[in-house]
């Protein structure tokens, strides 16, 4: 595992694109599945503006979202597929952009399809991937199994609590769909980022805390190539024996 501490928010975003960017060029990957909320969002912004002047080329990546709400409609301002599309998606030129549609009433076929789609494509070559405070990945809230597929699931309230303050219109949906964790944890190579206090709980117990379904993130402990990206104040608690090795 590699671990860069950046001292704020600004430099992690910008570590990641430089990270990022060194292994587009690497051309050793092709299928990446790409998260929302409000961590990538500067990534986002600096891939664009690169790409903007021609520095970057994603001419062969295929990109996929990693989750969705459920119900919900693409076009909804609320929705991830919007988000992504608006922050990344449609201001690149990825060869291929992939979603799970929450609008799909049959929701075991759309998880179905999805999971057959990566399967078919070979399957991910990396995913990049925020932390949720109580430790999900994508939409795998704690008490999922490891190797979960792509699915449908119901929403724990920390989560609902949480991401309200992101929702714009009427109740926020309790269900969604997601990759499993079995789809993230076989991506070839995985880049985690997590940025303020608040995630620095979880950041300890990722780093030294069992690796356990409560806490989905520490599996990811267990990957063979994994880096994680995060600024000082995520960092505040990890523990000096850990800081060690890291330094
Ligand atoms: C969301 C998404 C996750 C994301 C997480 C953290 O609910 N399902 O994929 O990583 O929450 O979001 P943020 O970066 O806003 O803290």
């Amino acid at each position: 595992m590699k671990i860069f501490i950046e001292k704020n928010y600004e430099l992690l975003s910008s570590k990641a694109v430089l990270r990022f960017k060194k292994i587009l060029e690497s051309k050793k990957v092709k299928n990446i599945a790409f998260p929302t909320g409000n961590t990538p969002k500067l990534f986002y912004r600096k891939l664009v503006e690169l790409y903007k002047k021609g520095k970057i080329d994603f001419s062969k990546i295929s990109g996929f979202l990693i989750d969705e709400y459920y119900p919900m409609k693409k076009d909804s301002k609320d929705s991830f597929n919007y988000y992504i599309s608006n922050n990344f998606f449609a201001l690149v030129n990825l060869k291929e952009k992939y979603s799970l549609n929450g609008s799909n009433l049959d929701f075991i076929s759309e998880c179905r399809s999805y999971k057959e789609l990566i399967e078919k494509k070979g399957g991910l070559d990396m995913a990049i991937l925020g932390i949720g405070e109580n430790g999900h990945i994508g939409f795998n809230e704690p008490g999922s199994e490891l190797n979960s597929r792509v699915r449908l699931v119901e929403l724990k309230n920390t989560t609902l609590d949480l991401n309200r303050a992101k929702y714009e219109a009427g109740p926020i949906p309790r269900y969604a769909l997601t990759m499993g964790i079995y789809e993230i944890f076989r991506a070839k190579r995985i880049m985690l980022l997590a940025s303020g206090k608040s995630k620095s709980e979880r950041v300890r117990d990722f780093l030294n805390g069992p690796i356990s379904r409560d806490l989905p993130v520490s599996v990811l402990r267990l990957h063979p190539d994994i880096e994680v990206i995060i600024d000082k104040e995520a960092a505040v608690l990890i523990e000096d024996k850990i800081m060690n090795l890291i330094n």
